[in-house]
């Protein structure tokens, strides 16, 4: 697993780190302190089979993380976004997923939705 946080909010990278290290899964997860429109730079031939978007929630950070981050779901991957239903001014990300990925059967279960690539 792939995880990528700028720490600019929210969470510090030595508490993600303990995170981890508690979890007992450290070997299996790669922590990267990046920008996620930076990390999808790397590795373009990863092939990923889920991905969870809950970075940077204005409009035009989920729609960077949608154009950087979609192509690389395999087909019948799963896409899940975070605070879909948050209606704060700032918070953009039920406006980015609906203009982009209009048409698409989203599936909802409390602040999450998911949709399948
Ligand atoms: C709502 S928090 C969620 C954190 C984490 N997913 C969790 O549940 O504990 C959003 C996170 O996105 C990070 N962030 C903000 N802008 C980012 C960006 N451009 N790229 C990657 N992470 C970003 C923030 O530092 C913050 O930790």
């Amino acid at each position: 697993m792939w995880t990528m946080d700028t720490h600019t909010f929210y969470e510090s990278e030595a508490q993600l780190r303990s995170n981890i290290k508690n979890s007992g899964l450290g070997e299996r997860i790669r922590a990267q302190t990046v920008s996620s429109v930076d990390a999808a730079t790397v590795d373009a031939g990863l092939e990923i089979r889920m991905l969870y978007i809950d970075g940077l929630h204005t409009y035009e950070g989920v729609k960077a993380d949608i154009e950087n981050w979609l192509p690389r779901v395999v087909p019948g991957g799963v896409v899940v976004f975070d605070d879909y239903y948050d209606e704060r001014p700032a918070i953009g990300v039920r406006r980015a997923v609906d203009e982009m990925l209009a048409g698409r059967e989203i599936h909802s279960q409390d602040h999450l939705i998911w949709l399948r690539v």
